[in-house]
């Protein structure tokens, strides 16, 4: 599988989850060589820096030439764009975020009969709640306790300092969460 934006805080967690899910392969997209390492750490088992590589080709090196089974995009436009014809046929895109920009090729969709779901999370149908939640409990939950998934961790400021913690959050590009700390 395949995660774009991968140092979101949904995509640092996304990571572990695939991986306590089962997932043999772990491809994580960012703009920074930077940034590698925290991918690394979190779980990746291959990282994709966006501007030094196409998106694509690196997906089907990674799963030798198959293409990846789906794609958790932070990211949308040209990066989702990109990740198409790298996945397999059938294959799905689930899009969580829109950061970028730029059209994607309904013909990569329809020619790999892929699949592109949109979620809004807190807000699903009621009648899906249900199934979410059961879903969770067993392999995903039971990572959390031995310490299979686990939150990543920037900073933690205690509360009279929250203007220095959004501070940080606006800054650039925390590596992980901020946290206010309350005693
Ligand atoms: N669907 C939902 O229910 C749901 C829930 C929560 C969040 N979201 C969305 O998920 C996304 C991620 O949330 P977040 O708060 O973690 O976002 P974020 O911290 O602003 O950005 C996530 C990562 O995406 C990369 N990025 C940022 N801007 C980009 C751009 N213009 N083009 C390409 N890459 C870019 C950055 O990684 P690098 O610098 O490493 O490239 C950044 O670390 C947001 O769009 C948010 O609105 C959706």
């Amino acid at each position: 599988m395949a995660v774009t934006g991968a140092t979101s805080g949904i995509g640092l967690i996304g990571i572990q989850v695939a991986k306590a899910l089962g997932a043999m392969t772990v491809i994580c997209t960012t703009r920074s060589q930077d940034r590698a390492r925290l991918l690394r750490h979190a779980g990746a088992d291959v990282v994709i820096v966006t501007w030094t590589q196409l998106v694509s080709q690196a997906l089907l090196d990674a799963t030798g030439g198959r293409g990846v089974d789906v794609v958790f995009d932070h990211v949308g436009g040209q990066i989702l764009a990109s990740c198409l014809p790298g996945i397999r046929d059938g294959g799905s895109v689930i899009n969580i975020g829109r950061l970028g920009r730029g059209l994607i090729d309904l013909d990569a969709l329809s020619y790999r009969h892929l699949i592109l779901r949109g979620v809004l999370f807190g807000l699903e149908p009621p009648d899906q709640i249900g199934d979410v939640i059961a879903a969770l409990t067993g392999d995903v939950i039971s990572a959390v306790p031995d310490g299979r998934t686990r939150p990543v961790i920037d900073a933690v400021f205690p509360f009279d300092q929250a203007n220095d913690a959004i501070a940080r959050v606006r800054g650039g590009s925390p590596d992980g969460k901020v946290v206010l700390a309350m005693s």
